[in-house]
């Protein structure tokens, strides 16, 4: 482990480090985005250039595959790769149901796609994105930059429709501009508290037009890996 970690980056690296351990040679793996998943590539890393471990990444955001080939990751398109054995990546919330929000770091398009096009999506994530209830966390909804207050409007509407009670939608900004996705989108975080229905919710944003994604993954992930500040890792 590395030297003077701070309790977050040392339960982001555990269970990195423990996700990794699930990688086998010859495996096509999606490699998610955000601080944590940046952990994973640097374990995976380490595994490539220790062991000889064989193995292709498809990354998740652009980010993502600037940190992999750094490392000495070999990547490709998931077009190339077409189906992926495993796919690892963080979240901003999972719920006992291993339903998840993911988006935080504006990447969730590719990710939703990756791990739906991999056997087994394995999350890893520090214990405080551990809840009863996802929503407190905003929930991101990437939109496309034609008509995006249109959009945001019908977002508005469809929840007033749905009686949800907290209901503010803010435009992400990068500095004085919306920020742009790896796709040349939008996103809107919808700040709700409590997402009573994660699933009726994520099939009525997404009838929305101009709704690309939403980051509400359902059904998706397998396995959840939480790393704790001390050092140990729990497995769900
Ligand atoms: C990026 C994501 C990230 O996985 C999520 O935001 C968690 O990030 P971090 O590991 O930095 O807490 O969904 O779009």
């Amino acid at each position: 482990m590395p030297a003077d970690l701070s309790p977050i980056d040392k339960a982001k690296f555990v269970a990195a480090k423990r996700a990794v351990d699930f990688v086998e040679t010859g495996m096509k793996i999606g490699l998610g985005t955000g601080s944590t998943s940046a952990w994973m590539v640097r374990c995976l890393a380490e595994r490539i250039r220790e062991e000889g471990l064989k193995v292709v990444g498809v990354p998740t955001s652009t980010r993502t595959a600037e940190l992999a080939r750094s490392l000495g990751v070999p990547v490709t398109s998931l077009d190339e790769a077409k189906w992926l054995d495993l796919t690892i990546d963080g979240a901003d919330e999972f719920d006992p149901q291993l339903n998840l929000i993911k988006g935080g770091g504006a990447a969730l398009l590719q990710e939703k796609i990756v791990a739906t096009a991999s056997d087994q999506m394995i999350v890893i994530a520090d214990a405080a994105k551990d809840v009863a209830n996802l929503g407190a966390f905003p929930l991101p909804v990437e939109i496309i930059p034609f008509g995006w207050q249109t959009t945001k409007a019908l977002i508005e509407e469809m929840l007033v429709s749905m009686d949800v009670l907290n209901r503010d939608v803010t435009l992400r900004m990068n500095g004085d501009a919306p920020l742009v996705t790896d796709e040349a989108n939008y996103i809107v975080d919808l700040h709700l508290k409590r997402i009573g229905n994660p699933r009726q919710l994520s099939l009525v944003l997404n009838q929305i037009p101009g709704v690309v994604e939403n980051g509400l993954f359902i059904d998706i992930c397998d396995k959840v890996i939480i790393g704790h500040g001390d050092g140990r890792v729990v497995l769900r």
